[in-house]
């Protein structure tokens, strides 16, 4: 009786002419949960629980990727003349046809979307019930073993074909929460052994070989001590994983490693997803960030973006975090990120769409700097590698990524400073020369270890082991890329001050400038390696290599460069 019944009617529907049913094709789906997931038993009130879904839209990358590099790229005629926000939102539009497609099949299902931050993203915020039917899901309470955390997620979830070209992919759905790593090392001590046959230079003090402070790197890396004078140009600081900072540190700090300052600066902070920063909690990647942005960036606006909730170190705060910065008129100048994740524990497509989102800040005129990891060839997930693991977003191509080095004489490459090749993103034409240089120079070695075609990081690298960081009041040394990486962006944002003061355009996305031409004001560094996954890992040669990039920053040498 059914089965006549349905067919009945879909004579009738046939007979007006109306559209073939939309059938529902799965768009994403996992095996199983991910390591460390388990499935609980549901509370009575489950259908009831609300899950907060974004959709993103679909558009072709390809204008917005091509919209950087013509802004990025010297000698190009747009060199530095960064689009608007209502320029780089019209390139990445999603189509009125897909939202129209959108707009029906929610409407159907009685859902109403709520716009995001940004033209790229719609908000439903659904009973499981109600998601369950709209995706053909089956949303389920899952509970890490580890941290007791609970996440709402499905395996697999399906679209209707009607609207499933417009739709990029739902998050979180079967994207589980990833805990961002933080790229302080545990303090391997990775120093070299001074080479007597390159003397340390007369301006950088010996002790600096054992103990990094901010005297050392203005010495090492020609930093200006003098103020910065541009109120225009910001500096950004992000902050996942509750890593507080205290402005009572930050001024013990400056007391003791910038007594030349007769005011001291500070640092403002922004709330995303409810981000709370306790200043009396104070943890060592939040002082580290804090104190070598502040006392490097002399009189830099520093804003500390503290990330929160429930996107607390996942992924969904680092999208929170870039769509804040995309949503606002004017971003901030410099962006510096010590926080990153395992590439592979990341769907493509949503590391593809978070990438895209960091072209949109470069094409805006936006530096943004992030940590290359601290595990060597490895991603820090721990477990056995049988290939190198790269990590994320540093295997992003548009965004600038930082690695460690220690010693000054030479400097050398720190042995946990990650790098290498990504499974991802293809690699970008900017550094096609000089990795198929370092390829060639690297012969055999790590064959089928790692992807030759995927992009290579870290594009830079700078000082890394034993910082001087004032937490709760106590002066500890700390080591990691996420030193590195405040630093170097401290660095450029005090050129950008320059610029800006000059009438002249930031840096914006650096790479194309740093990969042709840029690298004469960075001092090549050609020894050390990464060690990994039970290998040597890349060793450090002339020119880029997959450990220090392309070298450590000289300011003067940049401001001659620029004519600044
Ligand atoms: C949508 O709401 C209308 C009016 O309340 C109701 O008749 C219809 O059954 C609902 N549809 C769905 C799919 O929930
Ligand atoms: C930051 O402060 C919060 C709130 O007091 C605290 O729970 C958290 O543990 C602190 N973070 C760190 C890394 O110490
Ligand atoms: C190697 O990298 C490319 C991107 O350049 C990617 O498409 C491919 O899947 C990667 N190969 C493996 C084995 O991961």
């Amino acid at each position: 009786m059914v089965a006549a019944g349905l067919l009945v009617l879909s004579l009738v529907a046939f007979a007006q002419g109306a559209p073939t049913p939309d059938v529902m094709r799965v768009h994403e789906r996992r095996a199983a949960p991910p390591n460390g997931f388990v499935k609980t038993t549901p509370g009575a009130d489950a259908d009831s629980a609300v899950v907060s879904l974004r959709i993103a839209l679909k558009s072709d990358p390809a204008p917005l990727h091509k919209a950087l590099l013509d802004v990025s790229t010297p000698g190009s005629a747009n060199y530095r003349k960064f689009l608007t926000k209502a320029e780089t939102d019209a390139l990445v539009a999603p189509s009125a046809d897909g939202l129209a497609a959108i707009d029906a099949w929610l409407s159907s299902a009685n859902v109403t979307s709520t716009p995001a931050a940004t033209n790229q993203w719609l908000n439903i915020d659904v009973p499981v019930a109600s998601a369950n039917a709209l995706l053909d899901a089956d949303f389920q309470t899952y509970t890490n073993a580890e941290t007791g955390k609970t996440a709402i997620r499905t395996l697999a979830y399906s679209l209707p074909k009607s609207v499933q070209p417009f739709v990029d992919f739902v998050f979180p759905a079967t994207s589980f929460p990833v805990q961002s790593a933080k790229g302080v090392a545990a303090v391997h001590h990775a120093r070299a052994p001074l080479n007597p046959a390159h003397p340390v230079r007369a301006a950088v003090a010996a002790s600096c070989a054992d103990t990094v402070t901010p005297t050392c790197l203005q010495a090492l890396y020609n930093i200006p001590t003098d103020p910065a004078t541009s109120a225009k140009n910001t500096l950004a600081v992000s902050s996942f994983v509750q890593s507080n900072a205290s402005t009572t540190d930050l001024s013990d700090f400056l007391t003791s490693f910038r007594p030349d300052l007769s005011s001291q600066p500070s640092f403002e902070v922004t709330s995303v997803d409810n981000g709370v920063n306790d200043e009396t909690d104070p943890s060592v990647e939040g002082s580290l960030d804090i104190q070598y942005t502040v006392g490097i960036a002399t009189n830099v606006p520093t804003t500390f973006f503290v990330v929160g909730e429930n996107n607390d170190g996942d992924v969904g705060g680092f999208l929170d975090l870039v769509n804040t910065f995309l949503a606002a008129k004017t971003p901030p100048t410099t962006f510096t990120t010590s926080f990153g994740f395992p590439e592979e524990l990341i769907s493509a497509d949503l590391a593809q769409n978070l990438c895209n989102a960091y072209a949109q800040l470069g094409a805006r005129g936006v530096s943004a700097f992030f940590s290359s990891g601290d595990s060597g060839v490895d991603d820090g997930q721990g477990g056995t590698c049988t290939t190198f693991r790269p990590t994320f977003p540093a295997s992003c191509p548009f965004v600038t990524v930082v690695g460690s080095t220690t010693g000054i004489s030479p400097e050398t490459a720190a042995d946990f400073s990650s790098g290498g090749f990504s499974n991802v993103f293809d690699q970008p034409s900017y550094q096609a020369d000089a990795v198929g240089n370092y390829l060639s120079l690297l012969g055999n070695t790590n064959a089928g270890l790692f992807n030759t075609t995927g992009r290579g990081y870290p594009d830079v690298s700078a000082q890394g082991v034993s910082y001087q960081v004032n937490i709760g009041g106590t002066v500890s040394p700390v080591s990691g890329t996420s030193a590195s990486t405040p630093l170097f962006a401290s660095i450029v944002s005090l050129l950008n001050d320059r610029l800006i003061a000059g009438g002249k355009s930031p840096l914006g996305f650096m790479n194309p400038f740093l990969y042709a031409g840029g690298q004469v004001a960075l001092n090549d560094v050609v020894s050390g390696s990464n060690p990994g996954c039970g290998t040597d890992g890349f060793p450090a040669k002339s020119g880029w290599d997959p450990v220090t990039g392309l070298g450590t920053p000289d300011f003067k040498k940049f401001s001659t460069l620029l004519g600044i």
